[in-house]
């Protein structure tokens, strides 16, 4: 781990929406390429594993480079494995780490150190509260749901942020948080953990 970009923030801070943006095209092309290979594959794979048919998406790098659903879900895996799993175990580039995706994590990676659990999660429905890990939860949305919401607890007060297209926006994983998405329209978002704080540019 980059002993320069020490973990700096902590439960007091809201959302980080950083100055940093991406080819929504470039993206969006990249993630339609996807959903025309593997759409069959997809379903067939979150049906089975999650019993859950309105979040799914793929898995970019994970912990069985062969698991191209998005299947990172530490229960999962850790009654497969038998073992407790953490973010760490999630850092086995699949097929689908290439691409647009590829460069622009690749750069990434170039700044925060290690990247894990990188997927693409597409859902039309929210999440309820919960917490993640000690770890930060990053975020570029592909494709938004206009009234999506992220609610995050910042020391005990709920703070709502909204997502545009190609930005990148992260926040600590051990605040709670929810997603709602009232319109349920589909949202689509390329996620992934690291330990660290983006540097400022
Ligand atoms: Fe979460």
């Amino acid at each position: 781990m980059a002993s320069s970009f020490e973990k700096h923030m902590d439960m007091k801070t809201g959302l980080i929406e950083t100055d940093v943006t991406f080819d929504i095209e470039k993206l969006q092309n990249e993630y339609r390429k996807i959903l025309e290979e593997f759409e069959p594959f997809k379903r067939e794979m979150t049906a089975k594993h999650t019993k859950i048919d309105n979040f799914g998406g793929f898995c970019l790098r994970g912990i069985d480079k062969d698991n191209l659903g998005e299947l990172s879900y530490t229960k999962f895996y850790k009654e497969k494995y038998n073992k407790d799993i953490t973010e760490i175990d999630f850092s086995s580039n699949t097929m689908l780490y290439r691409g647009y995706f590829k460069e622009i994590l690749d750069e990434l990676e170039s700044k925060l150190d290690n990247l894990y659990r990188i997927r693409i999660i597409a859902t039309d429905s929210g999440l309820d509260y919960h917490t993640d890990g000690d770890y930060f939860r990053y975020h570029i949305p592909i494709h938004r749901s206009k009234n999506f919401h992220l609610n995050l607890d910042v020391n005990g007060k709920i703070e709502k942020y909204h997502f545009e297209n190609g930005g990148l926006y992260y926040f600590f994983g051990e605040q709670r948080h929810s997603t709602v998405n009232p319109d349920r329209e589909n949202r689509v978002h390329l996620v992934f953990s690291s330990y660290n704080a983006l540097p400022p540019s």
